[in-house]
């Protein structure tokens, strides 16, 4: 088996393509400095000289804010990328995982989404990821789509990182507590994306760490965990105004998972913990 990954340069493609390596998997990761999602003639001669058994498309347009000022670009990114990708798989007869989003669906309530749920996305960002999806279906067979949710990685920026950073500098941090989702660990959702490509079992998939929180219990255990001193003080979403309407539940059902015989994710905690030892073992090396 030989896997193409996109989006190597940022956090998931980048433990994907760990995780594939760990595996002796045959794979490359590339980013846009190899070539452009969105230039069509680019991507298709690239992967017809690559010639991947399987795609893990983890390249996207990710600035979520930025989206509703510049929704061209995002979706030529998210939408017209995607569809190159699919396009060059449909070709090559590959396998694709698309990496999608809990912003597909439409945030209210307080159920768990089922992948068979309307979806109903609300900001740029979440509409064009469902097209992306749509693009994949239209185009591929042999396709699986993974919707995760508030990624967090060693390569690249992310809320982790951004608390840690803020914790250090102030003594009370005001984060919303009405939103409701699961933290997940790009090397977990990694593994999860190597068992499943392994497989036949094609379609749509939940794929997050166990276990819900709201951003300031998420932000609170980041603070105890990272060592740092600030109160976490909990607001409701109003009080945070943003570009992008957030959903208020990003909860994402794992009977998808247990359906198709794939073993759930840690639970959040537990993957956290994790982070903070990779974290450390890092700035260590850095050190030496
Ligand atoms: N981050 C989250 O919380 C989250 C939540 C739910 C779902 N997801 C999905 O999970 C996937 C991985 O997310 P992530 O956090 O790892 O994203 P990320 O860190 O933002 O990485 C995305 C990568 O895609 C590359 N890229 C952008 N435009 C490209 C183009 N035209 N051609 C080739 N490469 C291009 C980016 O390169 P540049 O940096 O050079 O632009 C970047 O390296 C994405 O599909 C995202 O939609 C993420």
């Amino acid at each position: 088996m030989k896997v193409l990954v996109t989006g190597f340069n940022g956090q998931l493609g980048f433990d994907v393509v760990k995780e594939l390596k760990s595996r002796n998997i045959v794979c490359k990761g590339v980013d846009l400095d190899d070539f452009d999602i969105t230039d069509k003639e680019q991507t298709l001669a690239y992967l017809r000289d690559y010639k991947p058994d399987v795609v893990v498309h983890c390249a996207a347009y990710t600035a979520v804010d930025k989206a509703e000022d510049d929704e061209q670009t995002c979706r030529r990114v998210n939408v017209d990328g995607s569809e190159n990708i699919a396009i060059a798989c449909r070709e090559l007869g590959a396998k694709m995982l698309y990496v999608s989003t809990d912003y597909v669906y439409g945030g209210l309530g307080v159920d768990a989404f089922e992948i068979t749920d309307e979806t109903d996305p609300k900001s740029v960002y979440g509409r064009t990821k469902l097209e992306g999806e749509k693009a994949v279906i239209r185009n591929v067979d042999k396709y699986f789509i993974v919707r995760t949710s508030w990624v967090f990685g060693i390569n690249g920026n992310n809320f982790v990182k951004t608390m840690l950073r803020l914790g250090a500098e102030r003594d009370a941090l005001s984060v919303v507590d009405d939103q409701i989702g699961s933290p997940t660990y790009t090397p977990d959702l990694a593994r999860l994306i190597c068992e499943l490509i392994k497989t036949d079992a094609y379609g749509i998939y939940h794929g997050t760490n166990e276990g819900y929180c709201s951003w300031a219990e998420f932000a609170a255990m980041i603070m105890k965990l990272g060592g740092r001193k600030a109160v976490i003080k909990p607001i409701p979403s109003s009080e945070y105004p943003a570009r992008a309407q957030r959903p208020l539940n990003s909860r994402l059902s794992k009977a998808c998972l247990d359906k198709a015989g794939i073993k759930r994710l840690p639970t959040w905690q537990n993957a956290l913990e994790r982070y903070f030892e990779e974290l450390k073992a890092q700035s260590e090396k850095e050190k030496n």
